[in-house]
């Protein structure tokens, strides 16, 4: 079966009450992973810590909890993130803070404190989410939510300089519009704009994203680090 290699593998999800979260914790219980799952938003599922994945002391007891059970991560989707809509000359430093916290240092530091695990396990793999908005510079995305996916994308490249020689593989993917709760405060209006600048004519669902990240986590990808795969219908080619 493709994905077997799951089977008691110990992951790790951020975000997970999330619309990609959600998929990405359903896609790998089906394979018979151990999924820790994680959010500010409380959800009932056996292996849920609930916790904000910008405070650093949350991430240390994070990982402390899971280690303390299961002595390993093998793999690790830093999923979680906020998307302000607020227009360039709106944004506050406090906001400006709050994106970057959320999205890219949690990134760094959650992935530090599993890399340190990784590294003595001679393996592992970390997908992060980035964005199409990281890629080409959002409009009605907020100029702090692009250019924390941006940094995403690089923040991957250095993980992946540093994880190859201990086996460890980190990628990204970018996804364009997907179809989850981040989208509450578009109107029709930019939901329709935005479908008609998608030539597969619709947005993406979160199982299309999770499919993809599994992919990347999975033995399929055994010779790719470093990159960061656009998942957006053909909105960016
Ligand atoms: N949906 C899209 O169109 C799209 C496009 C590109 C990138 N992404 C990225 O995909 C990822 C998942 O987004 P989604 O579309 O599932 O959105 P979502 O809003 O459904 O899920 C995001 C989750 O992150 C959680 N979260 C927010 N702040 C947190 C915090 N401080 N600590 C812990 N958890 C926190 C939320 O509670 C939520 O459950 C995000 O990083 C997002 O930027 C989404």
């Amino acid at each position: 079966m493709v994905f077997s290699e799951f089977e008691k593998k110990v992951v790790l999800i951020t975000g997970a009450a999330g619309g990609i979260g959600r998929a990405l914790c359903d896609k790998f219980s089906e394979y018979n992973a151990i999924v820790y799952q994680t959010d500010i938003t409380k959800i009932n599922h056996p292996n849920f810590i609930q916790g904000d994945i910008s405070d650093q002391e949350f991430i240390n007891y994070l990982v402390n909890q899971i280690i303390e059970k299961e002595s390993r991560i093998d793999i690790l989707v830093n999923n979680a993130g906020i998307c302000p809509r607020t227009a360039l000359l709106d944004i506050t430093y406090d906001e400006w803070r709050k994106v970057m916290d959320v999205n890219l240092t949690s990134t760094f530091y959650l992935s530090q404190a599993v890399f340190k695990i990784m590294i003595k396990n001679r393996s592992g793999a970390i997908v992060n989410l980035a964005s199409v908005a990281g890629q080409v510079g959002g409009i009605t995305v907020g100029a702090h939510y692009s250019a924390s996916k941006a940094g995403i994308e690089c923040l991957t490249k250095s993980f992946a300089k540093s994880g190859a020689q201990y086996g460890i593989r980190v990628n990204a993917v970018a996804p364009g519009v997907i179809d989850t709760a981040i989208h509450k405060e578009s109107t029709p209006e930019q939901i329709r704009q935005y479908i008609q600048s998608i030539p597969l004519g619709r947005m993406g669902t979160p199982e299309e994203v999770a499919n993809i990240i599994l992919v990347l986590a999975s033995d399929l990808a055994s010779y790719l680090t470093g990159i960061t795969i656009g998942i957006n219908g053909g909105q960016r080619m």
